[in-house]
């Protein structure tokens, strides 16, 4: 399905961004892991999670669908033997998240996903769930692979790099190893897993290492809990990037996550200049919450700094989409995992932008985009996405404020993580239609 953007606005309205992805997958293998019910509202129904619904009951969770984001999970106290391979789609966390979670258990899963998530490197969590007491059958340390699971033993790891999959998958192994699990990485990731394993009644707190609080677990037994899922700032990242430069707009995000582990963008479009304002902010369930109301800005460049890529990881390929409507140069540095995720984005997003006119230049582990204000993007592209679903939304933005239509050539994995996407843009006043 290809779908084409031009230039819309005044964009204005009020919406809910779909539940958080990250928070959907923890709470459906959260719940499957421990014991009695759990009931979550608005969880993500977009085609990651609901691999991940249906790998929870291949390892023996009874999980229903009761509405609109209302989902009940009975989970049975641990993983079963799964009778089939456990197929992750798109999702890099599912297949991470759930393999460190199986290999706890006297089981053999295998994992696999489609041909994206089979290029994506899995030995980042092989080798710590391997030090742990798990055994894998992988030829190349890709899916598809065997997690032998079983008796482990608690590890400190010093992850080499800051991964929350990496953090969750050896958090969620710790939950039955022998001892403690400590996890130690370069900049903090988020911490979702850590917050929700709280709401769970497990045996987790921090220690303190080189003067940081990190996250240490114990054998626990979960409780079912009752979750409710805010809504994705990685989603809403495409609509507050269209409110800021399509021309005279105003929108308000309702109901958005607002965890500092995943505001790096909004930090950098401050600093950009953009006209953001968080309003109602409440903490219902372990996840801080707010509305963000979004005013059309005149914005700079900036360089966010590396350490700040953990906190905005998905956020970069929309922000290089918003820099190419700010005055001067826009340096983003120390974001060389954007090359790992669903498809290599720095490469990507860099041959996009220059088909659409923009001025940008790839780096080894980031990218660089010189800007020259509203109005003065091209656009007038075809954009090959590689069936990445944060590619196909960023230059659909771009073609919103540019002078002539843009096209992205597939579509169709918009429906991984923002299912209506067209349907919620359009709700703004954004031309989005099949081409
Ligand atoms: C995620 C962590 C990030 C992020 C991904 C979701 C998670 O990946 O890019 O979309 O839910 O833990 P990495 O852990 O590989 O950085």
């Amino acid at each position: 399905m290809r779908l084409k953007s031009r230039f819309s606005g005044p964009l204005s309205g009020r919406a809910r961004p779909p539940g958080d992805k990250s928070i959907s997958h923890r709470a459906l293998i959260l719940g499957a892991l421990a014991q009695g019910a759990t009931t979550i509202d608005g969880l993500l129904e977009a085609d990651d999670v609901l691999h991940t619904a249906q790998a929870a009951r291949a390892f023996g969770a009874a999980v229903e669908r009761g509405g609109d984001g209302r989902w009940t999970v009975e989970g049975a106290g641990g993983f079963k033997q799964p009778p089939e391979t456990i197929d992750c789609g798109n999702s890099g966390t599912a297949a991470r998240l759930l393999m460190g979670a199986a290999s706890a258990y006297s089981i053999s899963a295998r994992f696999d996903g489609d041909q994206s998530l089979r290029k994506r490197p899995m030995n980042r969590i092989v080798a710590p769930l391997t030090q742990m007491g798990a055994r894998f059958d992988s030829a190349k340390g890709t899916l598809p692979m065997v997690v032998h699971g079983g008796k482990l033993s608690g590890i400190t790891y010093r992850s080499p790099v800051s991964s929350a999959q990496v953090k969750s998958a050896v958090l969620l192994a710790g939950l039955g190893a022998e001892g403690e699990t400590i996890l130690i990485e370069p900049e903090r990731s988020r911490d979702h897993t850590e917050r929700m394993l709280k709401v769970f009644g497990a045996n987790i707190d921090t220690v303190e290492i080189d003067g940081v609080a990190r996250p240490r677990v114990r054998a626990s037994a979960l409780k079912g809990a009752y979750l409710y899922v805010p809504g994705d700032p990685s989603s809403a990242a495409f609509p507050i990037a269209a409110a800021l430069i399509a021309q005279k707009s105003e929108v308000r995000i309702e109901d958005l996550l607002v965890n500092p582990l995943r505001l790096g963008l909004i930090e950098t479009l401050l600093e950009m200049g953009a006209a953001l304002t968080f309003e109602e902010r409440r903490d219902p369930i372990g996840e801080p919450i707010a509305d963000l109301v979004v005013k059309t800005s005149k914005l700079r460049g900036v360089t966010p700094p590396p350490r700040r890529a953990p906190a905005m990881i998905d956020e970069f390929p929309i922000l290089s989409v918003i820099a190419a409507f700010a005055e001067g140069e826009t340096r983003i540095e120390g974001a060389a995992e954007l090359r790992i995720k669903e498809s290599d984005r720095i490469t990507l997003m860099v041959d996009g932008l220059k088909a659409c006119g923009v001025d940008a230049e790839e780096l080894p582990d980031g990218l660089i985009v010189r800007g020259e204000g509203p109005k003065s993007v091209r656009g007038g592209a075809s954009i090959r996405t590689h069936g990445d679903h944060r590619v196909a939304m960023s230059f659909l933005v771009l073609g919103l404020a540019s002078k002539e239509p843009v096209v992205v050539d597939d579509a169709e994995m918009i429906a991984t993580s923002f299912p209506d996407f067209p349907g919620f843009m359009r709700s703004f006043g954004a031309k989005i239609e099949s081409a």
